[in-house]
């Protein structure tokens, strides 16, 4: 699978690299071309001194989404809208968003935009061929750079097409010991993203380091 990254030189964005490149083709995108070539090769030392071999390429985003077959939207929520005005060429392919609308007061709390979910504005704003799963969406993104830890965590997954939602399915479970469960339609998104923001909440005053979900 050719997996292209928007927003790859992240958090998220590296720790996919990361995890993906050994298994997969992954296209990593930046605003700057550099800036992903960098956060490639820093992605190959690490990957080289584990004696894995990878596929990683760094590129600006819209060479990203050109490339793939599948595009990780691994952005900020406030600037999801205004990269994908930026970018075209969704056409047909499977885009995933890891987005979780989430603000801060004296807690972390949703705030999802008038669409529902970031997911549902995605696919506001996307053509409609593209096909949007929501996904990886209550992951740390340092459990997915530590690359010595298991990631034994649930993965749910909304998508209104079937076939793209076991295409997905298959790209978790083949990452570590994940495990995707199919959480309904993408409208049922908004729901998994917010549970982010209940993770945090818990985690920093429970001391539960980068607390995640696994459904038994
Ligand atoms: N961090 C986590 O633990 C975590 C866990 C689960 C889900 N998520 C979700 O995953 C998404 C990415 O999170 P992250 O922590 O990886 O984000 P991040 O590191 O803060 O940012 C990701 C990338 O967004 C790009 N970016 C920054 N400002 C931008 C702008 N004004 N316009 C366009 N692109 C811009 C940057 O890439 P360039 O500078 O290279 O263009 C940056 O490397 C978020 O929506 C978050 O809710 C995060």
């Amino acid at each position: 699978m050719r997996i292209g990254i928007v927003g790859g030189t992240g958090d998220i964005g590296e720790g996919m690299a990361l995890r993906l490149s050994s298994t997969h083709e992954v296209i990593v995108g930046s605003r700057e071309a550099e800036k992903a070539i960098a956060s490639c090769t820093a992605c190959e030392e690490m990957l080289s001194e584990r004696g894995l071999e990878c596929s990683l390429l760094g590129v600006g985003n819209q060479a990203a989404v050109d490339a793939a077959d599948v595009v990780v939207l691994a952005l900020p929520f406030k600037h999801v809208a205004g990269t994908l005005q930026s970018l075209c060429g969704f056409e047909d392919k499977i885009v995933i968003t890891p987005v979780n609308p989430i603000e801060r007061s004296t807690y972390f709390y949703y705030a999802p935009p008038p669409e529902g979910s970031a997911a549902m504005l995605v696919k506001k704003l996307l053509p409609e061929s593209a096909t949007v799963c929501a996904a990886f969406n209550n992951i740390a993104a340092k459990k997915w750079k530590i690359l010595d830890e298991v990631l034994d965590y649930s993965v749910a997954v909304c998508c209104d097409d079937e076939s793209a939602k076991r295409q997905v399915m298959d790209l978790v479970n083949g990452i570590s010991e994940l495990k995707a469960y199919d959480a309904g339609p993408l409208a049922a998104a908004s729901m998994v993203e917010s549970v982010t923001p209940l993770l945090l909440n818990v985690g920093r005053l429970n001391k539960l380091r980068d607390a995640g979900v696994r459904f038994v």
